[in-house]
């Protein structure tokens, strides 16, 4: 399946970073346009201009847009219609690692992330005379795990894949024709990574070091590698798919075991006799 070439693409927090990667990977993968979103206006510019200058003007354009905010999402979906008439591919990526002021966080992680999904359904689901498409949605490696040093961060990750892995089900695709995946970056150099230690709870002495500590643990890879699996798990995700890109090797699926097969005795004692 080539799930890029040809498409449309709208990318949250698309100016730095892992989104900014992912535009110009999807580009050289033969995306045919892309909505760019983010507050980051300078650099959200600059890289339209550049994804310009190699790919022929008005395939990128900047939309600024703050993911936190419903009215001002909504204005960005119909920017990108208004311009490209046409929308296969939702990248909600922005996203941000900041304990120290977790109510505007959650705001960023988890609600970008439910009207991200539903303003995606509202422009390309089947059940609004759209064609259906793919949804993909951020999590993290701590979706999957905890970490002391940011238990709100990785709570709002923690959402990501059970609201994406809910919404990726079967009564949703035959509604809308809209795929869902989730991508769980690992440990990926960007100051999101670099300013951590800054951003944890106030008032708990050793608790920056601790995330610190815990995020140097993992494996760590470049933006470019992220992006690089992005593009295999596009090819290659069905419906509800979750799938971590860590350490710089080849993004793998997870599979979340059933409740019982995680009781501490391995669902031995759930089993019939
Ligand atoms: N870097 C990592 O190690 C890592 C690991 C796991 C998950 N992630 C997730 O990947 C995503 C991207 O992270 P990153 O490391 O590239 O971060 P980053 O800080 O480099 O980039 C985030 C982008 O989001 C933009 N942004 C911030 N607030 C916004 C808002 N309200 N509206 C619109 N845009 C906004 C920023 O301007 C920036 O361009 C995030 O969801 C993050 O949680 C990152």
């Amino acid at each position: 399946m080539d799930a890029i070439c040809g498409k449309i693409a709208l990318i949250t927090g698309g100016a730095n970073g892992i989104g900014a990667a992912y535009v110009r990977r999807l580009f050289q993968a033969g995306m045919q346009g892309c909505t760019i979103t983010d507050v980051d206006e300078q650099q959200g510019e600059a890289l339209a201009e550049e994804m310009n200058g190699c790919y022929g003007s008005g395939k990128a354009i900047f939309v600024r847009g703050d993911m936190s905010d419903k009215a001002s999402f909504e204005c960005v979906f119909q920017e990108n219609m208004k311009t490209f008439n046409q929308l296969d591919l939702v990248v909600n990526n922005a996203g941000i690692l900041r304990d120290r002021v977790w109510e505007p966080m959650i705001n960023l992680n988890i609600a970008s992330t439910v009207n991200g999904s539903l303003l995606g359904i509202k422009h390309m689901g089947r059940n609004n005379g759209g064609c259906g498409g793919t949804i993909v949605n951020t999590a993290s490696i701590l979706g999957l795990q905890g970490l002391p040093g940011c238990p709100c961060y990785t709570g709002t990750k923690h959402f990501v894949v059970g609201f994406t892995r809910s919404i990726g089900t079967q009564f949703w695709f035959d509604l809308t024709g809209i795929r869902f995946l989730t991508v769980c970056p690992g440990v990926t150099m960007t100051p999101m990574i670099s300013d951590a230690e800054q951003w944890v709870f106030e008032g708990f002495p050793g608790l920056g070091k601790l995330v610190v500590d815990g995020l140097k643990a993992e494996p760590c890879q470049t933006v470019e590698d992220m992006a690089e699996g992005l593009n295999t798990m596009l090819n290659e995700g069905e419906n509800g798919s979750i799938w971590v890109g860590e350490g710089a090797k080849p993004i793998y699926q997870v599979v979340i075991p059933p409740i019982r097969a995680m009781k501490v005795d391995g669902g031995e004692s759930c089993k019939s006799p």
